[in-house]
Order: structure tokens, then sequence, then C-alpha cells
């Protein structure tokens, strides 16, 4: 260093300089800070990741039934076994839905339609779903996007999203590349002929819902009755039944096909879209991004994020009979290879990160592998090998469709490819 004198010009200026990026840096941080203070909450330092720590399990049998029948036809797969299953998710784990007192009346309405989205690449509709009963109503808003030009109603993705389907982060003045600044790559979809749709949740529901007096939940209760029973909906099962309204209005819209809708989300998403292909056999195929506990992973592991952990930080996201097997998973008469299985024979794709720990990409992999099991009783194609596949290598051409890649937390690129190429393989061939 050249010695120069502290009021020197050249230090004055080199000090406003320092100032600016101190300041460009502490506002960098913040936010890291913010989402390092988020992530701290999820990997408290009681949370296993360790192979060699998970406990000794025995899943509940698939082809055995409570009174100790054994299933050994499809036809008692699908009259004895699946309505078993379906039912103890239902009372147990997610939550039934109520049947209201009346119907409700539920109507769409053609919001807005633009046939010339991405410069007549696509058609983009927004539909308002308004549920209500005579005191009061709901509005859902579902966005179609269908591709233009294709021959034919086109097979599209249902996601159920984080985004906000009346924000404008869907203009197409918004596109970078053919990519929405959400991240969906709208473009890629259109190009491949597909249609892409989405409900947003937080129009029934809210994310971490503790009244439930401004929800859906509202048009069900009979008089009296102000929150949800032990074994009624909570927040994912309230997704999952907003999906399956977005599904009546697409049997209604010619440019989708709606015998070739596939229904996906991530992360809690990820779990409500299983939860809703389980019940709702109008969906094609399902994906399960990243969806962890709740989602593909087993409970019985333990591993990442578990029951504890969900139901301390997010009570409602599962139904309050969930509570009671708080540390006593090995008393669940279910574990989550079964809500994969209640999907059999639709194609179902689970997808993990080797960074996401907190989801157990490993248990999400052994739940789709014991799945296997009731697609193979159908004779499909399905996963034969207990060990998870190599990084980055997806398994496409099976009914139980698969792939571990580098990296955390998110739906990355190489990820969509993944999802419209099992589509593409079971929905186009
Ligand atoms: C939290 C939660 C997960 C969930 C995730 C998400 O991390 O613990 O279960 O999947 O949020 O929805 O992004």
């Amino acid at each position: 260093y050249t010695c120069r004198s502290k009021h020197s010009p050249y230090n004055k200026k080199m000090k406003s300089l320092m100032n600016r990026l101190f300041f460009l840096l502490a506002v960098l941080y913040l936010p890291l800070t913010f989402s390092n203070a988020r992530e701290a909450k999820e990997y408290d330092n009681d949370v296993n990741y360790d192979e060699s720590k998970i406990p000794h399990y025995d899943l509940p049998k698939l082809l055995i039934s409570p009174n100790g029948e054994k299933i050994s036809s499809i036809k008692k797969w699908e009259n004895i076994r699946r309505p078993q299953i379906l039912s103890l998710y239902s009372n147990l784990i997610y939550g039934r839905i109520p049947v209201p007192e009346k119907p409700l009346k539920i109507i769409f309405k053609l919001v807005k339609e633009d046939k010339g989205f991405m410069k007549g690449k696509a058609t983009r509709k927004d539909i308002d779903i308004i549920i209500s009963n005579d005191k009061d109503s709901k509005t859902m808003r579902f966005l179609v996007f269908s591709p233009n030009g294709v021959e034919g109603p086109a097979p599209a993705f249902l996601k159920h999203s984080f985004n906000n389907t009346k924000s404008n982060d869907f203009d197409a003045s918004v596109l970078r590349k053919g990519k929405l600044k959400n991240g969906w790559p709208l473009g890629e979809f259109f190009d491949r002929g597909y249609g892409f749709c989405a409900v947003y949740h937080e129009d029934l529901v809210g994310h971490n819902e503790v009244s439930f007096n401004n929800s859906i939940h509202k048009l069900f209760y009979p008089k009296g009755q102000s929150f949800p029973k032990a074994s009624e909906w909570g927040v994912i099962s309230a997704c999952a039944w907003g999906a399956m309204r977005a599904m009546d209005y697409l049997e209604t819209d010619n440019d989708i096909d709606h015998k070739r809708v596939a229904i996906m989300g991530h992360s809690k998403m990820g779990k409500t879209t299983l939860w809703t292909a389980a019940q709702d056999e109008r969906f094609a195929l399902a994906i399960a991004a990243q969806s962890g506990c709740a989602g593909a992973a087993l409970w019985r592991r333990k591993s990442g994020e578990t029951l504890k952990k969900m139901v301390t930080r997010f009570p409602y996201w599962l139904c309050r009979n969930a509570w009671k097997f708080v540390d006593q998973e090995d008393d669940l008469p279910i574990d989550q290879h079964m809500l994969l299985a209640c999907i059999a024979p639709r194609p179902v794709y689970v997808h993990s990160g080797v960074k996401d720990t907190w989801a157990d990409g490993r248990g999400e992999y052994l739940s789709a592998f014991h799945a296997s099991e009731i697609y193979k009783l159908y004779g499909k194609k399905a996963l034969d090998f207990e060990e998870s596949p190599p990084v980055g290598e997806a398994i496409i051409e099976s009914h139980v469709g698969y792939h571990i890649r580098e990296g955390g937390h998110s739906i990355q690129s190489f990820d969509w490819k993944r999802f419209l190429d099992f589509a593409d393989y079971h929905l186009k061939n």
C-alpha cells in the first residue's frame, strides 16, 4: 500500500464507495438473514437426517385388510381395500369433506379471454369458480392456458399453485424467454402441445388457517358449527377439493382434454396433489414435487420433518385426529406408500432433491417403491429396486416414475423437463 493522507480526495472517494458497498451488502444480506432464520426453524437440532438412526419399522400391508383378509385381486383391491385406505386417510390424516346441508351452488364465470397470449401461441382464460349457499360465497380464480393451433383438445397440467392467480405475474408482458416471472415455463408447455392450468390455494383457505371462519369451510357448517371436527378437513383437504372443482370446469372446456390432465404441485402443494389424485380418479396422472412429510415421505422413518414438527408449526394442514399420532407413528394404520397406491393404476411421479433433506428424499422414494406392489397387481411396470436410483437419472418408462437431482427445495428446469417427459410417455402414447 502506498501511504496516502487520511483526508486525500482519493480516500474520501474510497470511503463513500465503501459506504455504498456496505449498504448494498446489508440490503442483500437482510433477506438472507430472514431465510436463514426460517431454515433454522426447519432444521432444529432434534431432527434426524442420519440414515443409520432411522428406527426399525414395519409398514402396514397393502394387500391385507385389518381383519386379516388377503386381497388377491384387482376387484378386491378396488372394492374392499382401496376404499378402506381412503377412508382412513379421510378420517385420520387429511380430514373428510363434510356434506353441506343443502347442496352448494357452483358457477363458472369467464372473466377474461385472450386468444393471442404469448404472441398467439396460446389462449388464456381467467375463470371465476363461484361457490355459494344462500348466505355466503367464496370465489376461486382458475387460470387456463391452452396451446393454439393444435389438433383437438390438449392434454394439460393442473398446478396446485402458491402463486396468486389474480396477480399480474401472469401477464405476457412479464414473460422472459418464454418463462413467466413466477417460474412456470409456459413456452415449453405450449411448444410440447400442453395446456397449463392453475388454482391458487389461498383463494379457498389461508395457508396456516386457525379460525376457518373465512375459508371455504364456512359454507359447509351446519347451524351452530364454527370449527372443523377432529375428523373434518384441514387446509390440504380443502385445497384438494378446490382442484376437483377446477376439474369440474375443465370437463366443460373444449380446449383441454379433461381425460388427460396431470395434477401437480410442489411441497405443501405436492402433498395436496397426492391427496387430490388419490380421491379423484378423473386426474389421469399425478406429479408430487418434493412433497415430503404428509406427502410421499414415509411417516415411520421420522427423517427430516416429522408429524410432530408438522402439527406444531402447521396445526391445521391435516385434520386434528392426526395430532393423536405424534410420536406414535407406528400406531398409524397407514403409511404414505398407501396414498400413492390409491392413485394406481394411473401413473404417479415422485420428485426429490439431494439437499432437500427436510422432505426426506429417501423416504419419498421408498413410498413409491412400496406402492409399486399395487401397480404390479394391475400388471403395470413400476419400481423394481429398493435402492434409490442415481442422482440425476429419471425413471420415466414406468407407471411409478421418480428422480432425485442435486440441489434443494424448488422445481428447476431439469425437473419441468422430466415431468413433461413422463406426461409424454403416459398421456401421448
Ligand atoms: C415447510 C413445511 C413443509 C412444506 C414446505 C412448503 O417447510 O415444513 O412440510 O412442504 O413448508 O410447502 O414449502
